[in-house]
């Protein structure tokens, strides 16, 4: 590679005092953030205008500057909101692309607003400033997902559907009953975003670069104006800290995991194989080749998202790993990685909540599928505990011996009559065939958070409750 001439050999009109020419084109190209960071304008112009009004409001510039200032930072928001805003990688960041801007526009008073501030603390704010937002943004859709889940439960709390363990038949449940997992999956993320939230929101505005300031300003204020609960207490900590995006990072990890699973399962269940649910045309896309496809790619894609995102966390730690205080240019790599999974994040909670609303359920497909797998045995094993007396071992090993009769003559359970488990066990009565039916197993389940149609439509009124989420 070759090192390109300077752009155009012009120093920074921001801090080239101490320099006589500009960047090479190549520290341009790997200092320039703007390509990405101008994401944070928003954010960057209201940092600016609450330090403005402190600026003011502390005397430390006069209220016609701080109204010139204003002035010039809505146009910029206006202008960069129409598309109208030239971004110059020569200004390397949003920061400067702005301040750079403002001079054009307000001319003299744009310079007094970098007074007692740097870098440094702007950028911290801007991007929680940002990931806030984005927290709230993700509760909502969150939110959306779980009422959509628990619309679908009610629907189905009745239905009956093999529960799994090892992917092998366990016991039968209710389709509404597995939905509910995943409301109470869905609520402690929510709840992991709301303790970021909390940790996150306060303000590092005004710890300068990394020391703090001798000017009289007053950090109070500016964190009120932005919403943050109070400044941050240590200034060195203001600037260096990166804490928030890593929670983000690691609850929003989490949470696409959480999707994962559920894609996952969305995936199995509508294969040909397991037909308990169908994806309509809106999310499924056929074949070039095989006419009779319908593939659910959606499903598939929200199953492989969390790669970028535990990825963007496992970066943003890394690069963080061992960074002396304060800040340091590495940090400026915190960026991409927040903004990819926020992307990877928001998607995959769309495409989720579309499935889940778009899904239709085969409950005859779910119901033969309870005809293989012997889901009774344990409430078999259960009877012979609750009316003989049995100690569970013992009786778990009778259980096991009359599923192997049944298997031996390839049917079910509730098929075999008295005569053929008594062989195995004298003492067991008729009174066996009213518990080896599915419907009775799935509503004898009725102990605290179990899978009795009764009890799941208690948790789901329950769930709804504390979620806030009320009937549709
Ligand atoms: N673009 C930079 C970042 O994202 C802003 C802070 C730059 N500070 C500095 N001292 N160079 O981190």
């Amino acid at each position: 590679m070759t090192e390109k001439d300077t752009p155009d050999s012009a120093k920074s009109s921001i801090w080239g005092g101490r320099f006589s020419s500009g960047p090479s084109q190549l520290m341009q190209d790997i200092n320039a953030s703007i390509d990405y960071d101008k994401r944070l304008y928003r954010q960057d112009i209201a940092g600016s205008r609450a330090h403005a009004s402190m600026l003011a409001a502390c005397g430390i510039i006069s209220e016609s500057d701080r109204d010139a200032i204003h002035g010039g930072l809505d146009t910029i928001g206006a202008e960069i909101a129409a598309g109208d805003f030239t971004f110059s990688a020569a200004l390397e960041d949003i920061h400067m692309n702005i301040e750079s801007r403002l001079a054009e526009l307000i001319g003299e008073p744009a310079r007094r607003l970098h007074t007692a501030r740097s870098r440094n603390d702007q950028v911290a704010t801007d991007f929680r400033l940002w990931v806030r937002e984005l927290i709230d943004s993700v509760d909502e859709a969150l939110a959306g997902l779980q009422a959509v889940l628990l619309r679908r439960a009610e629907e189905h709390a009745d239905t009956l559907m093999p529960g799994f363990t090892h992917l092998q038949t366990a016991q039968p449940v209710t389709f509404g009953f597995h939905l509910m997992a995943y409301v109470e999956m869905f609520g402690r993320d929510r709840g992991r975003f709301a303790d970021a939230r909390a940790r996150l929101n306060e303000s590092p505005l005004g710890a300068a670069a990394l020391a703090g300031t001798g000017f009289p300003t007053d950090r109070q204020m500016t964190a009120e104006l932005l919403g943050f609960d109070r400044p941050m207490a240590n200034a060195m900590d203001a600037v260096s800290d990166r804490d928030f995006a890593l929670e983000f990072l690691s609850s929003a990890a989490i949470c696409a995991v959480h999707m994962s699973r559920l894609a996952e399962e969305m995936v199995i269940w509508c294969s040909d194989r397991f037909g308990f649910i169908a994806l309509s045309d809106a999310f499924t896309t056929g074949s070039s080749i095989m006419p009779q496809k319908r593939n659910p790619d959606a499903a598939e894609l929200v199953r492989a998202k969390p790669g970028r995102i535990i990825g963007a966390l496992n970066g943003l730690l890394i690069v963080l790993k061992g960074l002396p205080l304060a800040y340091g240019k590495d940090m400026q790599e915190d960026k991409e990685g927040v903004f990819d999974a926020a992307d990877a994040l928001g998607i995959a909670l769309a495409a989720t909540t579309g499935m889940v609303a778009d899904m239709t359920a085969r409950p005859e497909n779910m119901r033969a599928a309870l005809e293989q797998g012997f889901p009774t045995a344990t409430d078999l094993a259960d009877y012979l505990v609750r009316d003989l007396g049995l100690p569970f071992r013992e009786a778990h090993h009778v259980s096991g011996s009359i599923v192997a009769i049944a298997a031996g003559k390839g049917c079910d359970l509730d098929a075999l009559s008295l005569e053929e488990m008594q062989q195995v066990e004298p003492r067991i009565t008729a009174a066996v065939m009213d518990i080896l039916s599915c419907e009775a197993a799935v509503a004898m389940r009725r102990s605290f958070g179990g899978t009795a149609p009764d009890e799941v439509r208690a948790r789901i009124a329950e769930a709804r409750a504390r979620y806030g989420i009320g009937a549709a």
